[in-house]
């Protein structure tokens, strides 16, 4: 790159307990990980990502964030050690790290400043969302959302008529690894099916709320550092999801084997493909299971910062 450059990076993250019920409102826990996506920028004469210049079919997330901070046209480089839709925050870690790049370049980076860009391009680009992933891209470590406001309040978000309080949250000391089935999906979609679903069925409706119930079981165990009584929460969120039509054969097949093996597994993220992750005590076991049955596993390291200016 010529010219003078500006760089940050966002790690991927870990949704624990809660995904799709927190687009409704309830709440949902989050840990980031260890693993980053890098972002390096400069003044270009067309904008591009990785060389490849931006049109209006192509890397919407990356012109969004570039039109938000009404930024001249941008070189954008990025490198990742996590795949792209993997449902581990792939198109949250490149807003927050872009955005961040952004305002480094004009010497205004606020943490607060870019959890709320990035929430607001994550809602333009999906149509719907909650800023549970681009708040742990973000502030890093673990994060809970949740209705009301506690002492340990970050920042509050609201979008229509729904409003969120995200908090920072503790982490106790777990080892958590994660399952790629190999298959990217896209969260828009997913995330439109189950809001129809709840729009016509008072079942869904009330499996939404019982995951609000489950994830707060969830933050309670956390709390007490109950590694058992986080997973057994995990595993009853993930049969949940699977009701609400996100879980898929390979993420079902993943979870039941690690089972006997973990304190809790299930789907993270959007399901439909993406990922698994497992809360243990035995990794090794459970690497070896999740790559018999086809998967791609890592052991995931928590309690990682979020965005850096790098
Ligand atoms: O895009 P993913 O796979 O990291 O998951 C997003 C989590 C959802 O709850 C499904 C959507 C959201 O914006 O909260």
């Amino acid at each position: 790159m010529y010219g003078p450059t500006w760089g940050a990076s966002a790690p991927a993250k870990v949704i624990l307990l809660g995904e799709h019920a927190v687009v409704f409102g309830k709440p949902a826990v989050s840990v980031a990980i260890g693993l980053r996506l890098r972002c390096r920028i400069r003044l270009a004469a067309v904008p591009s990502l990785n060389g490849i210049q931006l049109g209006p079919q192509n890397y919407s997330y990356v012109s969004a964030c570039l039109a938000k901070r009404n930024a001249p046209p941008t070189a954008v480089l990025t490198d990742s050690d996590f795949p792209s839709g993997s449902g581990l925050g792939s198109s949250a870690a490149v807003t927050v790290a872009l955005l961040a790049a952004l305002a480094a370049s004009t010497g205004s980076f606020k943490e607060d400043v870019v959890a709320r860009e990035a929430f607001e391009v994550e809602c333009d680009v999906q149509g719907r969302a909650s800023p549970i992933d681009t708040s742990t891209c973000t502030h890093g470590k673990g994060i809970l959302v949740s209705r009301e406001r506690e002492s340990s309040l970050l920042w509050e978000m609201s979008k229509d008529t729904r409003r969120w309080c995200v908090h920072d949250l503790p982490v106790p000391k777990m080892t958590l690894v994660v399952g790629f089935t190999g298959k990217s999906k896209p969260t828009g979609p997913l995330v439109a099916k189950v809001k129809r679903y709840v729009d016509h069925s008072t079942f869904a409706r009330d499996m939404v709320d019982e995951i609000g119930e489950v994830t707060m079981e969830g933050v309670r165990h956390m709390s007490k550092g109950d590694l058992e009584g986080l997973g057994r929460m995990m595993t009853k969120d993930h049969k949940l999801l699977a009701i609400l039509g996100v879980s898929t054969r390979e993420l079902d097949k993943l979870v039941s084997s690690v089972l006997p093996y973990s304190y809790g597994a299930k789907l993270t993220g959007a399901g439909g493909g993406g990922s698994m992750v497992a809360l243990t005590d035995r990794p090794e076991e459970v690497v070896d299971i999740i790559r018999r049955k086809g998967g791609q596993p890592f052991t995931a390291e928590t309690g990682v910062p979020g965005v850096k200016i790098d």
